[in-house]
């Protein structure tokens, strides 16, 4: 069942951590579904604008909504990922999204704040819930590309005022992750004291953590016994999950750590097939890795078994 985002944070807040997991297509989300219900875990689905122009949007709404069809008992919200004012326009209108995310975290201040008011006026009109972003991640996203020396943590007396001002839901906040699979090049790291001190001045409002990939090791080293040359990439060190859900970290976003299964699977795959070229077989392979991969992150984000309460939360914020 699709589920406000909002009602979600509000069972989760304090106690575990959603997983925010992205998808492009139909192997990604049977082992997402597969997985979450696995691990009895409510979670988000989020899409990203090149998901959405990676075949056509409409694909990736169907397969949604199909899955949720198979796998009725599941409870999950859909969200667009790092959207641009346009496109935010375009999910709230569409009347599938569960929650938008405007990222003006590139913008001047003032700017970052108009342009967050503008989509949050939009949404709150359809019930849609809006995560703005304030800060500077390092890494890549779409075409984005952040210098580490470009980072910036975001500033706790800043994201009181920016919530304020804007009336966002949630707000992600730079506290030292990146996207992407080099994280932490130089003497970064994640940084829960920012966190803390952000929960102090916006305590119950929900915060929400991007970059958060770990980035196994041991898949890394698979990857590379099998041709690959993914060289000194490094990732969130998973333990820290549920001492930032503690801090108000709702929504833990995770995305690469996705691919680097896919990557593994595949490469694998045809290293010790050679002959083969049955695109279902390494596929097969791949869902039921994604879907251990996503039980094995809910357990470490404390969302696994969360499921029956959840739906109790839900069903009584709807009376
Ligand atoms: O933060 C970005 C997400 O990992 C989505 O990546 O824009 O390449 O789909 P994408
Ligand atoms: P990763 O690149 O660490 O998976 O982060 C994904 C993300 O933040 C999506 O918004
Ligand atoms: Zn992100």
């Amino acid at each position: 069942m699709i589920v406000p985002t909002r009602v979600l944070f509000e069972h989760a807040y304090g106690k575990y951590a959603l997983g925010a997991y992205n998808i492009n297509n139909l192997e990604q989300a049977m082992g997402l579904f597969r997985g979450n219900m696995d691990s009895q875990a409510p979670f988000i689905i989020q899409i990203s604008k090149g998901a959405r122009g990676y075949t056509d949007k409409r694909m990736l709404e169907a397969i949604i909504r199909t899955a949720d069809t198979i796998w009725p008992d599941a409870l999950f919200a859909v969200h667009l990922d790092h959207g641009d004012e346009e496109t935010c326009y375009e999910c709230i209108e569409s009347g599938f999204y569960s929650s938008v995310m405007i990222d003006g975290s590139h913008l001047p201040y003032e700017e970052n704040i108009a342009t967050t008011a503008r989509v949050v006026e939009a949404a709150h009109k359809r019930g849609v819930s809006v995560e703005a972003e304030l800060g500077i991640l390092g890494g890549v996203e779409e075409h984005i590309k952040v210098d580490e020396k470009d980072a910036r943590l975001t500033d706790p007396d800043e994201a009181k005022d920016f919530v304020e001002r804007t009336g966002c839901d949630s707000l992600a906040c730079a506290i030292g992750t990146s996207h992407g699979a080099y994280k932490f090049s130089g003497s970064q790291g994640i940084h829960l004291e920012r966190i803390a001190e952000i929960q102090k001045r916006l305590p119950g409002f929900p915060l929400v953590m991007h970059g958060s990939s770990s980035v196994p090791q041991d898949e890394v080293e698979r990857i590379n016994a099998a041709g690959g040359a993914i060289k000194n990439a490094s990732g969130v060190d998973p333990s820290k999950y549920l001492p930032a859900a503690r801090l108000g970290v709702c929504k833990v976003n995770i995305d690469t750590d996705g691919r680097l299964v896919w990557c593994r699977v595949h490469r694998e795959f045809f290293r010790d097939n050679p002959a083969k070229f049955d695109l279902r077989d390494p596929g097969k392979i791949f869902m039921s890795e994604y879907a251990k991969f996503i039980a094995s992150r809910n357990e470490l984000l404390g969302s696994a078994g969360q499921l029956a309460a959840a739906r109790e939360h839900v069903m009584a914020s709807a009376k």
